[in-house]
């Protein structure tokens, strides 16, 4: 065996994108284009009325879910919430739970949730403190690098290692910078190597070339997960793994798919459509020349409309 073999290869994950990477995206994903090792749910957001909605529940069945390895995100700042939560998923068969300390929209961090926990690091201590006192099952956690600013990197990270994480996944943006400026791969390159469990990178690796210059600087690097690059390019993970090029014929098979799995779950085209669009938002730049269309796309106010727009980006060039 060469050194080059004997290395495990990176792990790819999909990385969880509320309204888009639900179950039907996921399984039309493994089925026309696998290569994700793993794939993580959109957050469930338990509250003092419910552990999970009926929306949730439906997306971590496991008779929904067709795809290699699933890890459910809680999003809470609630001890008990997520345990709860993580029993009802454990009893559903699952070994794993990932904890959002990521998310950075205003309405979850003023409620100290997700990436707006980061800014009260005594409440994050505790909330972990809490969570690994009273959890039989492993929890990763999904982070960013601070609220205001990457200084606060070092004593966030030092939190995290008193605990038993199974991963800790970074995203290197603070809570501040939302998706804007650049993930600072930087501060990743010299976190790598310190803590004691597995530690996984993600952002703004959008395409194959980021993804190989990422991995060739951090060769180190065992785990990768890729959002927006997926599901701008959704072949992507196929390509990195088989260096298969994605036909047009098999990307308008996983985009039929996934449309008439939104119609049969929504009962209704409208709602339908509108996922559909949230998707093209990123996925029209495997077409860089349907300007005319992706207009009419985004304007169709019914699906014969949206139809006939999908109809003719697909008759266009891509890249
Ligand atoms: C529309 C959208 C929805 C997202 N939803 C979630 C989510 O539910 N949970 C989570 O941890 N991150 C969520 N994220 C963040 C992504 O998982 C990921 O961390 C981010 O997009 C950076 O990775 P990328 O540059 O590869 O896309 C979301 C991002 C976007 C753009």
């Amino acid at each position: 065996m060469t050194a080059q073999t004997a290395m495990r290869r990176t792990q790819l994950y999909l990385a969880p994108l509320e309204g888009i990477t639900g179950y039907i995206y996921r399984n039309a994903l493994e089925k026309y284009f696998p290569g994700a090792d793993r794939y993580f749910t959109p957050f469930i957001a338990p509250d003092q009325n419910k552990l999970l909605r009926t929306k949730e529940t439906r997306d971590v069945l496991p008779e929904n879910n067709h795809v290699p390895e699933l890890v459910p995100q809680i999003l809470t700042n609630n001890a008990q919430h997520f345990i709860q939560t993580a029993q009802v998923l454990r009893d559903m068969g699952y070994e794993e739970i990932n904890l959002n300390l990521g998310c950075p929209s205003a309405t979850v961090v003023s409620r100290r949730r997700g990436s707006g926990l980061l800014a009260f690091p005594e409440d994050l201590d505790r909330l972990l403190g809490e969570i690994f006192d009273g959890i039989d099952i492993k929890v990763s956690v999904k982070t960013r690098i601070g609220s205001e600013d990457a200084d606060e990197a070092a004593a966030l990270m030092e939190i995290y290692r008193k605990y038993p994480l199974s991963e800790l996944i970074i995203h290197p943006r603070t809570q501040k910078q939302l998706y804007r400026g650049r993930a600072d791969q930087e501060l990743f390159g010299q976190l790598l190597g310190s803590f004691p469990f597995p530690v996984c990178y993600n952002g703004d690796l959008l395409t194959q070339t980021d993804y190989e210059t990422f991995t060739e600087k951090y060769p180190q690097t065992e785990y990768v997960m890729l959002g927006r690059g997926v599901i701008a390019d959704p072949g992507l993970f196929h390509r990195i793994r088989t260096g298969e090029t994605t036909s047009r014929k098999r990307l308008r098979e996983f985009h039929d798919e996934i449309l008439a799995g939104y119609r049969e779950a929504f009962g209704e085209d409208r709602n339908a459509m509108f996922r559909m669009k949230e998707i093209w938002i990123y996925m029209f730049r495997l077409f860089p020349d349907c300007e005319k269309y992706a207009k009419k796309l985004k304007k169709a106010q019914s699906l014969a409309q949206y139809q006939c727009a999908v109809d003719a980006i697909f008759e266009q060039e891509m890249i």
